[in-house]
């Protein structure tokens, strides 16, 4: 038998996430929606990492916890943040996730919304079972901030003086939100105390912090993902390997990405960002950002015979190439 702190999360949490899965498919299943099931095998196809339901399941492994409303919790998160994702790509246009067909290029826009928001309904509803209103207060909130960020990235204006601020606020809600959430839920539906809770909530915002700045790292980098590279660039998001370039940039340069950054409907040099983007080491200086946030998720994490498991697995979804 293996010490637990030698066994991985994606073991650990295996059967549970099996439960989670069948408890999925019979919920969905009564909707008798041919498209909903459609869409969400399509995702399911394009292979989730599932990070948001693990961090749920291990929360409540930690915490003792082996209650049913763990698997209300873990499917609502799943579901949120797919909703999330169905929405982001409309907004995005984009093309594959991990190099599956997304459902708006399949099924189209309006299916995409539709099937989002039938996401969303069927969390709260699983939420409201558990019959806890800080459960539900939690998540409404993560959502809330989902969107918010949403609508903050959308109509941000390229600002100087503003933009690294800016960047950070964002992810915060965009990411971040959903990862605390998911932890402060798992923790609150197990009767953690207030420091635990807290500190798994910390935990998971540091945790989501770093995530965003990794995928944000990615699109500027040779992926084997499936991810559209360059995706952010062209689409004139304003993220950390930019700012980094931009502001150790000089005129020359700091006019370049403000042209990509202001301008619509501009032919944007991607291979000239990426020499820009080397030449002021923004890939390393943003790693280094997000290496902050890993230490500050790890200084959170609660003592518990999973605390190494959790440590590994924190490494080990920052270090991924997908
Ligand atoms: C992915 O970012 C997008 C998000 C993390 C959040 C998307 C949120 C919405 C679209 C608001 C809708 C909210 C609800 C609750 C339905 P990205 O585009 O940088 O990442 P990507 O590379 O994975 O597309
Ligand atoms: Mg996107």
């Amino acid at each position: 038998m293996l010490k637990t702190s030698n066994k991985k999360l994606d073991d650990i949490v295996f059967s549970d996430l099996l439960i989670m899965e069948d408890f999925i498919s019979r919920n969905v299943a009564y909707e008798h929606s041919e498209l909903a099931a459609n869409i969400i095998s399509n995702l399911i196809k394009s292979g989730g990492k599932k990070i948001r339901p693990k961090l749920v399941f291990i929360v409540c492994k930690m915490l003792n916890y082996s209650g049913e409303n763990r698997i209300n919790v873990a499917a609502a998160v799943e579901f949120i943040h797919n909703a999330t994702l169905l929405h982001d790509d409309v907004l995005d246009d984009g093309e594959a996730r991990h190099g599956v067909k997304t459902a708006n290029k399949i099924w189209g826009n309006k299916s995409s919304i539709l099937v989002g928001d039938l996401l969303l309904t069927l969390a709260f509803r699983w939420l409201i079972e558990c019959g806890n209103l800080n459960i539900l207060s939690i998540l409404s909130e993560a959502s809330h901030s989902l969107v918010k960020g949403e609508i903050k990235q959308m109509t941000t204006q390229f600002s100087h003086k503003t933009m690294r601020e800016n960047y950070f606020g964002i992810i915060e809600e965009k990411t971040a939100s959903l990862f605390s959430a998911c932890c402060e839920t798992a923790a609150v539906v197990s009767g953690a105390t207030n420091d635990e809770t807290t500190r798994l909530k910390n935990f998971g915002f540091n945790f989501g912090m770093a995530f965003q700045i990794i995928d944000d790292v990615l699109d500027y980098t040779a992926s084997t993902s499936g991810k559209q590279i360059g995706k952010d660039f062209f689409e004139g998001k304003i993220t950390l390997p930019a700012i980094i370039a931009y502001e150790n940039g000089n005129n020359k340069e700091q006019e370049f990405w403000q042209e990509c950054f202001s301008s619509i409907n501009i032919e944007r040099d991607f291979n000239q960002a990426l020499r820009y983007i080397e030449y002021h080491n923004a890939i390393q200086l943003s790693m280094e950002k997000a290496k902050h946030y890993i230490d500050a998720a790890q200084s959170n994490i609660i003592d518990s015979p999973y605390k190494t498991v959790l440590i590994n697995f924190l490494n080990e979804s920052i270090e991924r190439r997908a």
